[in-house]
């Protein structure tokens, strides 16, 4: 069966005169999926976010929503696309449901019943008749993405719907965007620049770092990333890695920082990897077992906690 995919970009770029915002990006998001887009701030998130809602132009690349190539100057299938970019605005005085009514008339699509529906789904039907200025930043948030919800999109682009939210208001909108995708099929290109937030609802993670789609995880490869290994802090690390290679056969290390040598295989013989080590002239100072996270391999692909 041929994959459906609701959108694709082929080496999506922007540039500004000075410096190049976003370049040769490729995702992909298929029906039903969670996209969870991860990056540090300045990675180029929302910009790759207002190229795909062709609030930008590109530089160069494609974009192709629903299996349709997006053309310069023309109209995007907004109608089948729900988004919510940075903090939504929304009259303070004025109710959630009628906030959304003026949304609805002002955009020209929805109707009526679309408004308590969408309120239905973000968990907002009982405080619909409350003003908005009563609301909790985590209600704004979710009624952000019951207004992305009116016209009944297939693909919903969230930039950042958890950015600010204390625990519980992370865990509601997540729990919101994973029954959408499981519940209506709807496809969730959500960004984030923390990994905690995105890694425990996204079916598939790409993470981009200066700009560059860095690596794509799919969810088993999520899970398999929280492993434990053992840590060996080495005098030499390039000739401990050799001798793991060719004295023990050992091929599934990294080396986190120099001086650091993990191990994920032969996790009951530390006493033997110490003797290789130790015997051929490389001084180990200690060895520690840890579970290798996410977080760090996240740190790792981006350059630990620098900002770009
Ligand atoms: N209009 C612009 N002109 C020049 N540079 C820009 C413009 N818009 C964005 N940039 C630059 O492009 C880079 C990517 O910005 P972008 O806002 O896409 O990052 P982001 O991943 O959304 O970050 P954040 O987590 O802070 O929202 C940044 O270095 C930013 O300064
Ligand atoms: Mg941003």
């Amino acid at each position: 069966m041929q994959v459906e995919y609701v959108l694709r970009t082929n080496g999506l770029t922007k540039k500004y005169k000075d410096r190049t915002a976003v370049e040769g990006i490729n995702i992909s998001v298929k029906r039903g999926e969670i996209y969870g887009f991860l990056g540090q701030n300045g990675a180029g998130k929302t910009t790759t976010i207002r190229m795909i809602m062709g609030l930008i132009q590109p530089t160069s690349g494609q974009i192709e929503l629903f299996g349709q190539k997006l053309e310069p100057r023309r109209r995007a299938p907004f109608e089948r696309i729900g988004s919510m970019i940075e903090i939504p605005g929304f009259y303070p005085n004025l109710t959630a449901a009628e906030n959304l009514d003026i949304h609805r008339r002002m955009m020209g699509m929805g109707n009526k019943e679309s408004i308590e529906q969408s309120l239905e789904q973000a968990g907002l039907l009982e405080v619909r008749n409350k003003r908005v200025k009563s609301f909790s930043l985590g209600m704004k948030q979710r009624l952000g993405i019951a207004r992305a919800l009116l016209h009944h999109p297939e693909l919903l682009i969230l930039d950042e719907p958890t950015n600010g939210l204390d625990p519980a208001g992370i865990k509601e909108v997540r729990n919101l965007i994973m029954d959408l995708a499981s519940k209506r099929n709807i496809a969730v290109l959500v960004s984030s620049h923390i990994l905690s937030e995105v890694q425990q609802m996204a079916t598939i993670l790409g993470i981009i770092h200066n700009g560059t789609l860095v690596e794509e995880i799919e969810q088993e490869v999520l899970q398999m990333k929280n492993r434990h290994c053992m840590e060996f802090k080495v005098s030499n690390d390039r000739h401990a890695v050799m001798l793991l290679e060719q004295k023990l056969g050992i091929r599934d290390y990294s080396v986190p920082e120099p001086g650091i040598v993990r191990v994920f295989e032969q996790l009951s013989e530390s006493a033997a990897i110490n003797r290789t080590l130790v015997g051929n002239g490389v001084d180990v100072a200690e060895i520690t077992m840890l579970r290798e996270t996410l977080e760090d391999y996240f740190l790792s692909l981006t350059g630990g906690g620098r900002s770009a």
